[in-house]
């Protein structure tokens, strides 16, 4: 049986209003479409934590910064409704632009803190869209479950801030990385790569991976990101926007290993730009420090 799809907002809580009435538990997978691996497996997690499973597509305008990138975006909802089918979520909401953000709507969220720096640096006003759309995604929704990647780290910790901040009721849930079976992270962006640039993109993961364990065995943070980033460069991508250590609990920068730590990366390969992160373990007399503390 198919997903049904739904357009209209009311119509969305008239359904989560019944459900409600039985007890059930509900959860929400946001994403932009042009399903892969990585957000089916956001949905067959929420699968297995609430009753009925949500999947909102929206490819959301005010997150883009680039008028071509939002008309290069893939539009595929027959394919994704069919694969959300597969898996087994009970509801598409794919609303219309037009009612997302009718004539006069006026409201912004906005993150400040978390949305510093990194992709906020180099997509400016992202945050704002993705915190909006978000913040108005979860509330028509009113799931007790959201589901989001880690793939988007800078977006995960954004969307947990908001939700503090503005008493949202819903538990955010993080989800790892899905992979190519060569280490690429899934993205819809990887369709745009040519063959060429496909074979050189799981690079980036792997001298992510290089570069975190030379971390956790104590080089020197500042040595490591420069023959990281000179590797990145070397292995055909043309440019690094950035590659940071960032503090995982808050992304606060980080010189020294001295917390549990993420390494981000956002590189352009041609005409594409990547993003990915990897989990940097402490050294292990600190990690057993820590656990002792
Ligand atoms: P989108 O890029 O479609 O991603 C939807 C969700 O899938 C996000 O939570 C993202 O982190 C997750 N995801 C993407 N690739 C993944 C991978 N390889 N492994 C695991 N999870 C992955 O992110 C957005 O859409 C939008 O910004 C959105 C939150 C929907 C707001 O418009």
């Amino acid at each position: 049986m198919s997903a049904a799809i739904v357009r209209i907002v009311s119509e969305l809580r008239s359904i989560v209003a019944a459900w409600r009435r039985e007890g059930l538990r509900i959860a929400v997978v946001p994403t932009m479409g042009a399903l892969h691996e990585g957000h089916l497996s956001l949905v067959r997690s929420a699968l297995a934590k609430a009753d009925r499973v949500i999947v909102t597509l929206f490819i959301n305008p005010m997150q883009f910064n680039n008028a071509a990138d939002l008309a290069a975006y893939p539009r595929t909802e027959h394919d994704d409704a069919a694969k959300l089918a597969t898996v087994g979520a009970h509801i598409l909401y794919a609303p219309n632009a037009a009612d997302m953000y009718p004539p006069g709507f006026a409201t912004s969220v906005s993150v400040s803190g978390v949305s510093d720096g990194l992709c906020g640096t180099f997509r400016p006003g992202h945050f704002d869209g993705v915190a909006t759309v978000v913040t108005k995604l979860l509330l028509q929704t009113g799931a007790d479950l959201a589901f989001f990647g880690e793939k988007d780290f800078q977006q995960l910790h954004v969307v947990r801030q908001l939700v503090r901040d503005l008493d949202i009721p819903i538990e955010i849930i993080a989800g790892p990385t899905v992979r190519e079976a060569d280490g690429l992270a899934m993205s819809s962006r990887n369709a745009r790569l040519s063959l060429a640039e496909r074979n050189k993109a799981p690079r980036l993961a792997e001298i992510l991976v290089q570069t975190a364990r030379q971390l956790s065995s104590r080089e020197s943070v500042v040595r490591a990101l420069t023959v990281a980033r000179e590797a990145i460069l070397a292995a055909g991508f043309s440019r690094v926007e950035y590659l940071e250590l960032r503090a995982d609990s808050n992304l606060a920068p980080m010189l020294t290993l001295d917390r549990p730590a993420r390494l981000l990366v956002a590189a352009w390969l041609g005409e594409t730009r990547l993003i990915d992160n990897v989990e940097v373990a402490l050294p292990r007399a600190e990690a057993l420090h820590q656990a002792a503390a």
